[in-house]
């Protein structure tokens, strides 16, 4: 049995944690493979608005189980607040959620180390949530980390402590920079005895044997494809790698077993944080969607920059995920605008091209505009893509066209039910 996955095309929030929702009746493991609590994945059925963190989005469908792989780095205090959020959904995570021993933790220095250096960068800072996720992967390539394995070690507080050690002497080069960590140990400590308590396992093992015994896995990506370390908008980005081939290096998969990706993005494109962004809209057109589509961070509540959709940056992430189908989500949002752009090119020094250059931090890029013709209508009660208007229709013919890969779900809506198939 192979791994599907679904991944951000985008600079993340598509809405990832709605569709693998949505997708989830259809698979056994839903699995989490990079990224941290830097992510915030929204979900909303019956009435309700959950944002997961660090958990998979599947945990809310029963009989599902939910992996968070090695290649997550895991706050124990974030993760302890999650888990006391669903306390009241009678989830029995013992059985439903499974920890890789492999997967790195996030420790109070980290997110001292994170603060520390965005402030020391000034104006050239990343825009960070501040969750420690930098300092964390380069305590993993830097072969000084901790894992999840590591706190059934009867030594986990002397290692701990080490590295706390080493923290101490980094954060002494940022000067002016305050901090008390005997505040932040309390909490910490106690996440680590939660995660004591849950089911840690061997994932790459789990993963391989579930495979074979033909159980059926969706591999969840966090953020998007211009926020890859590698494949990003760099230095703008996260530290992780977000595209397909992380799923292979985040849960031990091999590139073999890759079955379908889906690729995930909004009918327009959003930013938070630092970075170019090709097509953002610094006027009123950027404000009326941040409101209509209201644009504002799942984890840190910043608003986020709003622009067109970008198909030169779109196709590159296609190209570098293999992606196999798409979902385009938030269709709803753009239905107050009589007219709709797509950004075909980009122009820079009087050259006009279609691909994403090495170079988008410091040129000038002029995006170049098709418009498109707006549907104008409500959209949030279609029960069916037939139904549809033929303006959205065409929108979407146009996207696939563009993009050679078809667009099998549109979404009009944040809530599990408002998702339209689009069959062909
Ligand atoms: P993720 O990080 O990719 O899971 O996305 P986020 O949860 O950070 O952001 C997506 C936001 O859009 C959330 O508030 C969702 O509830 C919301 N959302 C998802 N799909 C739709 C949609 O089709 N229409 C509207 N209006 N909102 C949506
Ligand atoms: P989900 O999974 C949107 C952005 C931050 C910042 C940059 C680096 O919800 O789509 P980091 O905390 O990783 O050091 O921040 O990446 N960023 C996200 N933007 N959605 C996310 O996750 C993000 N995770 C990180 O805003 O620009
Ligand atoms: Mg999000």
């Amino acid at each position: 049995m192979s791994v599907d996955v679904l991944l951000g095309l985008q600079w993340g929030d598509e809405g990832k944690g709605k569709i693998v929702d949505v997708l989830t009746p259809k698979y056994d493991i839903i699995a989490r493979f990079q990224g941290g609590p830097n992510a915030g994945h929204t979900l909303e059925f019956e009435g309700i608005k959950h944002v997961l963190h660090t958990i998979p989005s599947g945990i809310f469908r029963k009989e599902v189980k939910n992996l968070i792989g090695n290649g997550v780095v895991i706050d124990p205090v974030v993760f302890q607040k999650e888990i006391e959020k669903l306390a009241p959904f009678n989830l029995n995570l013992k059985e439903a959620l499974l920890i890789s021993k492999k997967a790195h933790i996030i420790i109070p220095t980290h997110k001292l180390l994170d603060a520390a250096s965005e402030i020391s960068k000034g104006k050239n800072k990343i825009g960070s949530t501040l969750k420690g996720i930098g300092p964390t992967y380069m305590d993993k390539t830097g072969r000084n980390g901790l894992r999840v394995g590591d706190i059934f070690s009867p030594n986990f507080k002397e290692k701990y402590e080490a590295l706390v050690e080493k923290h101490k002497g980094m954060l002494k080069h940022y000067e002016g920079f305050e901090y008390n960590i005997t505040e932040l140990e309390p909490a910490f400590f106690e996440g680590i005895e939660l995660l004591r308590s849950l089911t840690c396992v061997d994932s790459e093992q789990y993963i391989n044997d579930a495979m074979k015994s033909g159980k059926k896995i969706l591999a969840e990506g966090a953020q998007g494809t211009m926020l890859d370390i590698d494949f990003g908008t760099y230095p703008f980005v996260t530290s992780s790698n977000t595209v397909t081939a992380g799923t292979c290096t985040g849960l031990g998969i091999a590139p073999t077993k890759i079955g379908n990706v889906i690729g995930i993005f909004k009918a327009y494109c959003t930013r938070v944080g630092s970075g170019p962004f090709p097509t953002e809209l610094l006027d009123e057109d950027g404000e009326h969607i941040r409101q209509e589509g209201r644009e504002f961070g799942s984890t840190t509540g910043r608003p986020r920059r709003c622009g067109w959709v970008d198909l030169p940056a779109m196709k590159y992430a296609i190209m570098i995920n293999g992606v196999s189908e798409l979902s385009m989500m938030k269709a709803d949002v753009l239905s107050s605008f009589d007219k709709i752009k797509v950004c075909t090119h980009y122009k820079i020094n009087g050259e006009v091209i279609d691909y994403l250059p090495f170079d988008i931090n410091d040129v000038e890029i002029e995006p170049i505009y098709e418009e498109l013709q707006g549907w104008n209508c409500d959209l949030t009660k279609l029960q069916t893509f037939e139904e549809s208007p033929q303006a959205l229709k065409d929108y979407v013919t146009y996207l696939e066209n563009a993009l050679e890969v078809p667009i099998t779900v549109v979404s009009v809506g944040p809530d599990r039910t408002q998702t339209l198939q689009n069959k062909k």
